[in-house]
């Protein structure tokens, strides 16, 4: 019943929009600060895996043959999108009222189509960059937070370049994945996206400081909430923000909601499990590194149920000598990475359960057998 017998691959789908997307980045990024551009490209250089952007534009087909409330924007409205963010050197104006006529592609931004009738918009392509440019941003600030080496086994952007440049790198890439969202001239939108760059910092914040409003709620429940903040909601609301782009019907953008969101918290315990268990050559950056940082995710909250001595270690943020491998051996004597990875597996249940509920295509298909792979892949 799901996703059909036979093997999607996505890139077949989606892979001539998602083949342009680092050089429409980089595009996006152009400043006129050479050190500007080479730090705020820095992470787009090496090859990512674009998970995200790959997710925005399967759903962008799926949901373009379900139900829509109205009809999607006129292309001549696409134009605008495509213009130069700002002028390459920093001496011309580059206000509002005075946007550059740089040269359009009219290809690169008419809605691509294949025979079913299944579209990307120029708006949901132009969508998926300005996710990836929002993540890439985090992971600049992230990799500054964390004190990390390393990035896709390559030196992290803060060891290259320092902490100075690589905050304002992030915060360049903010900025100009804020214009360029302002350019899809679509309110829902802006305000998804935006609340998503919020959610982010107040994830990071949830991190690092464990205060809890609620006096009622539970230690999981926090680490849960902190996740959607600084994982799912990025990918829930992009999956909206592209079936809001589409013109489709509330029902189906909260499809597509709920795909990203249970999607989206598998990823992140599954990152957090495999924290525990991989290799740093395998995962491209440090292991072991959430102890160290103090932070206690998962596999140790559910080690804690079993070993109550945990508790004083998490209290503590594993501080004292000796408390990180302490709790490390904790871990592994426990269930803890064996129930990550089942709450892991469920919430891509979840997900596969709602997105089943959209109208049978490749691209649905496609979604579906993406989440069965990542279940299978953690196990
Ligand atoms: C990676 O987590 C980081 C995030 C998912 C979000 C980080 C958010 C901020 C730093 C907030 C401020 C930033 C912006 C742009 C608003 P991780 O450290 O668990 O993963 P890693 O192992 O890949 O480093
Ligand atoms: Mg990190
Ligand atoms: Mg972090």
């Amino acid at each position: 019943q799901h996703g059909g017998g036979s093997y999607l691959d996505p890139a077949k789908l989606v892979g001539k929009d998602l083949s342009n997307l680092t050089k429409n980045i980089q595009a996006l990024l152009s400043s006129g600060h050479p050190v500007l551009n080479t730090v705020s490209k820095y992470y787009f250089t090496s090859e990512g895996k674009h998970i995200r952007p790959l997710i925005i534009l399967l759903m962008s087909q799926a949901t373009s043959i379900a139900p829509k409330q109205c009809s999607a924007a006129h292309a001549d409205f696409f134009e605008i999108i495509d213009q130069p963010l700002s002028p390459v050197t920093t001496t011309a104006r580059d206000g509002n009222s005075s946007l550059p006529t740089g040269s359009m592609d009219s290809t690169l931004y008419s809605p691509s189509r294949s025979p079913k009738g299944v579209t990307i918009l120029p708006t949901q392509r132009r969508l998926a960059e300005i996710t990836e440019m929002i993540h890439t941003a985090s992971l600049l600030h992230d990799d500054v937070i964390d004190v990390s080496e390393s990035r896709r086994n390559l030196p992290s952007a803060n060891a290259s370049y320092g902490n100075k440049l690589t905050i304002l790198a992030g915060d360049f890439l903010l900025a100009r994945a804020s214009v360029a969202l302002a350019r899809l001239r679509n309110p829902e939108v802006i305000e998804l996206l935006s609340t998503v760059i919020a959610n982010l910092v107040e994830g990071e914040f949830m991190q690092l400081e464990n205060v809890r409003g609620d006096g009622n709620m539970s230690t999981f429940e926090y680490y849960m909430d902190k996740t959607y903040m600084k994982t799912a909601s990025l990918i829930a609301k992009s999956c909206r923000a592209a079936s809001v782009l589409g013109g489709s019907t509330i029902e189906v953008c909260d499809i597509a909601y709920a795909y990203g969101r249970d999607l989206g918290l598998a990823f992140q315990l599954v990152d957090d499990m495999l924290d525990f268990i991989v290799t740093a050559n395998e995962l491209g950056k440090p292991v072991g590194a959430d102890l160290k940082l103090g932070l206690a995710t998962a596999p140790v909250l559910y080690a804690w149920e079993e070993y109550p001595e945990l508790g004083p270690l998490i209290n503590r943020k594993f501080s004292l000598e000796g408390d990180v491998e302490k709790a490390r051996e904790l871990v592994y004597r426990s269930e803890g990475i064996e129930k990550t990875r089942i709450l892991a597996a469920s919430h891509c249940q979840k997900a596969i359960a709602v997105i089943s509920q959209l109208p049978e295509s490749d691209a649905r298909n496609a979604l579906i057998q993406l989440t069965q792979k990542f279940d299978a892949n953690s196990g």
